[in-house]
C-alpha cells in the first residue's frame, strides 16, 4: 500500500569508486564525503512529466532526456499510477566526468526521490532498473559498478553482462581512502572507446584471480592485500592511464607517502589510495595533490571512509 505523500523531499546520492583495480564493470564502493543532493517537488498536474529546474551553477544537462536523475525519476513516475509531475533541483557535489560516479549518484538520488514522493510504489531492488536507465544516458551502457553501491552503500559485486545481478559484500572497518580529483574531465563514454576489443587470455585469468583476492581482503580487513590487489588491473587501467597526464607521478607520490596501494577510480581522472590509518591518508592526500600540481593540474580531494547507507532521504 502506498504511503502518505509529502510535496517535496531531499535525497543524497553518494559518490562511488568503481572498477577498484581488477574489477572492471564489476566492483564498486560507495564513499563518504562526495555526493549529489536532489530536491524533488511534486506538482499537481496530470502531465506525468519530469522537469529539471536550473540551480546555479548549472553543471549538468537541463534536458530531462539527457539528465541521469530525470531519466531515473521518469522511470519511476511512468510506472506508478500517480498522474502528477515532478520538478528536480539538483546540487551536484560530484563534478561531471570526474570518475567517482556522479551520473550514478544523481540517477540513484533521482530514482529514490521520485519513489518517496510518489508514496514508495517500488522497493530499492526495483529502483536498480530506474538508476541503470539513468546511468545508460551518461555512459552509453548499463554498467552497474557505480549505480549499485550508490543505491545500497558499501561494496557491491555486479555482473557486467547483467547488472541486475549483484551482491553486497562485507567491508571490515578501518579503511581510510584518499581521493583526489584532478581538474580534468574524462567522459566514461570516450574512455570506454579506447579499450581493446580482445585481451590476452593470461591477463584475463590473472585479473579474475586478483579480483577474488581483493573482495576477500575487503571482508577480512586485510588492507595491505587490498592495496596490493588494486594495482593489478591489466584490462582497463593500463589503457586509461594515458588519458591522465601525471598518472604515474600521482600514484608514486601516494605510495611514497605511505599508501598501501593506489589506482584510478572508474574511467578517471579521479585516483584513490588506500591506507589503514587516517593520519597517513591525510599525508597521502597532500602528496597526491602536490603531484597533480607538479603535473600542471589543480585538484580537489578528501580523505573518506566507506558510505554504508547508500542513497537516502535527508528530509521529507
Ligand atoms: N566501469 C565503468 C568504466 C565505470 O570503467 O567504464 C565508469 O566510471
Amino acid at each position: 500500500m502506498n504511503k502518505e505523500r509529502s510535496s517535496s523531499v531531499t535525497v543524497w546520492g553518494p559518490a562511488s569508486l568503481s572498477n577498484i583495480g581488477p574489477g572492471f564493470d564489476t566492483l564498486g564502493l560507495a564513499i563518504e564525503g562526495f555526493g549529489d543532493r536532489i530536491r524533488a517537488v511534486l506538482r499537481n498536474d496530470d502531465l506525468q512529466e519530469v522537469v529539471v529546474a536550473p540551480v546555479l551553477p548549472v553543471d549538468y544537462p537541463l534536458d530531462p532526456a539527457a539528465n541521469t536523475a530525470a531519466v531515473a525519476a521518469k522511470w519511476v513516475l511512468s510506472r506508478s499510477n500517480v498522474r502528477k509531475s515532478l520538478t528536480l533541483e539538483i546540487t551536484k557535489g560530484i563534478p561531471l566526468g570526474s570518475g567517482i560516479g556522479g551520473s550514478a549518484a544523481s540517477a540513484a538520488a533521482g530514482a529514490v526521490a521520485a519513489n518517496v514522493l510518489l508514496g514508495e510504489p517500488f522497493d530499492k531492488n526495483d529502483l536498480v532498473n530506474a538508476a541503470l536507465e539513468g546511468e545508460r544516458v551518461a555512459s552509453g551502457v548499463e554498467h552497474g559498478d557505480n549505480v549499485l553501491p550508490a543505491l545500497f552503500g558499501g561494496l557491491c559485486l555486479v555482473s557486467p553482462d547483467n547488472p541486475r545481478s549483484f551482491q553486497r559484500m562485507h567491508v571490515a572497518s578501518g579503511l581510510s581512502i584518499a581521493v583526489i580529483i584532478p581538474d580534468l574531465q574524462i567522459m566514461t563514454s570516450s574512455a570506454r572507446m579506447i579499450l581493446p576489443s580482445s585481451v590476452d587470455h593470461r591477463d584475463a585469468v590473472v585479473n579474475g584471480a586478483n579480483l577474488a583476492f581483493l573482495v576477500t581482503a575487503f571482508g577480512s580487513g586485510d588492507w595491505s592485500m587490498v592495496g596490493e590487489k588494486i594495482m593489478t588491473d591489466k584490462l582497463a587501467e593500463p589503457y586509461r592511464a594515458r588519458l591522465l597526464h601525471g598518472y604515474d607521478h600521482i600514484k608514486q607520490a601516494a605510495l611514497s607517502a605511505g599508501a598501501l596501494g593506489a589506482a584510478l577510480s572508474g574511467s578517471g581522472p579521479a585516483m584513490f589510495a588506500v591506507s589503514d590509518d587516517n593520519e597517513i591518508a591525510s599525508h597521502v592526500l597532500v602528496a597526491m595533490a602536490n603531484a597533480c600540481k607538479e603535473s600542471g593540474m589543480d585538484s580537489i580531494g578528501r580523505v573518506v571512509g566507506v558510505d554504508r547507507d547508500g542513497t537516502r532521504v535527508l528530509d521529507a
